[in-house]
């Protein structure tokens, strides 16, 4: 079995006070051990989560394990687009720089279902819902640059259960076709790719760098729409182990490492994977950076038409 790629130490021991995060869905899985992570290192987090009760509770369990940041819960729906742009009110208020953004928090496979705003749930929230967030704390940003946006893909962008991930700009809500849990999964990944890449171009020079990242086949919450959590996390975690899930520490290094390394910076625009699976048996070792097997995911064109498609359904000029 493939080891996990790991963040260099000096990186994770790197004084961040004076700098702020935003980490979506903070209050689980990978974006938990995130926020906790940045918080260690001293860094004032902004955990956003859509139930504020389980980020509070997320919030006083990381400081009573001793992380020196401070951490604020600020409510976020990615399925209500008036949620989200009262979360960025709510950020203005608190007047603290903003230096980095992880689009973190995700669905995956769902029943089929709309946003409050009718957008299929998958690419409603993993990508919609972000793609405002992202525009509405651009201005931050780009204010405090150096600055980064890291977005949470998937391996799953390239192939789904065996569903190619492509965008279908036909029918992005699954309106006239079938619906399919694992198409609306890899489509929404695969706009999270191309939301990062296209940023890339789009604020290339003004110190913002815009990454995507795999994190690995990670045991938390996210399956739960596919099979009982106690299925995951007991019954199976053995053969799952073996098989190649990775603990949500291992499946946090990519977003740390696309979060923290300088050289990131050089790579702007680029998708950073832990191990994964892939159509080529090459790329499922993962790679700081990997050039993606997915010959959509360097559709410059396709990236192009998603921006001018998202703004226009998020409703911005
Ligand atoms: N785990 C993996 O194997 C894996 C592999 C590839 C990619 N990823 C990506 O990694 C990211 C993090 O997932 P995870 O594995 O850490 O899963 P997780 O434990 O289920 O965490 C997902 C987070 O997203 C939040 N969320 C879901 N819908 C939301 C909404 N409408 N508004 C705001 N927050 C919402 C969840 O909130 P609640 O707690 O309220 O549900 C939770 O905090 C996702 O983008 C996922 O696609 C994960």
């Amino acid at each position: 079995m493939a080891k996990p790629l790991l963040c260099p130490p000096h990186l994770l021991s790197t004084n961040l006070s004076g700098k702020t995060f935003i980490v979506t869905g903070g209050n689980s899985g990978i974006g938990l051990v995130t926020v906790e992570q940045l918080a260690r290192q001293g860094a004032r987090v902004i955990l956003a989560c859509r139930r504020p009760s389980e980020g509070e509770r997320a919030a006083a369990d990381i400081k009573q394990r001793g992380a020196a940041g401070k951490i604020d819960v600020l409510e976020l729906d990615l399925a209500d687009l008036e949620s989200v742009r009262r979360f960025s009110a709510a950020f203005e208020k608190l007047q603290t720089p903003l230096h980095g953004l992880v689009n973190n928090a995700g669905v995956m496979n769902t029943p089929f279902g709309r946003t409050k705003q009718g957008f299929e749930t998958q690419f409603g929230t993993n990508h919609l819902g972000h793609y405002l967030l992202t525009e509405l704390l651009l201005p931050h940003l780009q204010k405090n640059s150096p600055a980064r946006i890291v977005n949470l893909s998937s391996c799953f962008h390239d192939k789904a259960m065996g569903r190619e991930g492509r965008i279908d700009f036909d029918d992005l809500n699954f309106e006239r076709k079938k619906y399919d849990g694992w198409v609306a999964y890899g489509q929404s990944k695969l706009a999270n790719l191309l939301h990062a890449k296209h940023l890339a171009k789009r604020l290339s020079g003004s110190g913002v760098t815009a990454v995507s990242v795999h994190p690995g086949w990670v045991r938390t919450n996210l399956i739960r729409q596919s099979m009982p959590l106690w299925f995951q996390d007991i019954l199976l975690k053995p053969i799952f182990r073996l098989a190649g899930m990775i603990e949500p520490w291992e499946g946090t290094q990519s977003t740390l490492y696309a979060l923290l390394a300088p050289e990131v910076e050089k790579h702007n625009g680029a998708y950073f994977s832990q191990l994964g699976l892939y159509r080529e048996k090459e790329a499922t070792k993962g790679g700081w950076p990997l050039r993606s097997p997915n010959p959509h995911a360097h559709d410059d064109a396709a990236a192009e038409r998603l921006d001018a498609v998202s703004r226009n359904l998020v409703g911005l000029k």
